[in-house]
């Protein structure tokens, strides 16, 4: 009876350990393969509205920047960017969203109020105020976003 108790025991300390180390792995592994994972199975980014800001910062008929940061979480990695882009309306209702990107070798393009232009200063491209190129060696337009307007927000996508 004693012996039969000694090897119940010693059956248990050996389900218990090996039960412990079982809780060590796992919780060392899920966290591991989460981070390897999880990227693959999140929301494709281009598909999240961003807000830019409120509309009643858009002059009608003058292109607008608008900067904000983004924050996109790669695995345990927070990489944070800042989008740039012009806003545009001729009538207050209906928006166009432009990059500040050139679309030739993607210097910062700036608004020139006074020559009523986008202006880049790397081999001296002009667009018109809606994106157009007038000159330069731009093989494009500027690149545009798709925009909603909510409760009077500026929201763009595809960023
Ligand atoms: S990068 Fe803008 S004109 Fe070359």
């Amino acid at each position: 009876m004693r012996k039969l108790d000694r090897y119940n025991r010693r059956d248990f300390l050996g389900v218990a350990t090996g039960a412990i180390a079982g809780l060590i792995t796992a919780s060392l592994a899920i966290p591991a393969v989460a981070y390897i994972v999880g990227p693959a199975l999140r929301k494709n980014e281009t598909e999240e509205w961003i807000l830019l800001g409120s509309t009643s910062k858009v002059e009608i008929g003058t292109p607008t920047l608008f900067k904000t940061k983004i924050e996109r979480q790669t695995g345990w990695i927070l990489n944070v960017t800042e989008l740039s882009v012009y806003a545009l309306t001729e009538d207050g209702r209906r928006y166009v969203v432009m990059s500040n990107t050139c679309t030739h070798l993607g210097c910062r393009v700036r608004w020139i109020a006074d020559q009523n232009q986008f202006f880049c200063p790397c081999h001296n491209a002009a667009f018109d105020k809606e994106g157009l190129v007038v000159s330069g060696p731009p093989p494009r337009p500027l690149d545009r976003y798709e925009v909603k307007v909510e409760d009077d927000l500026l929201f763009v996508r595809g960023a």
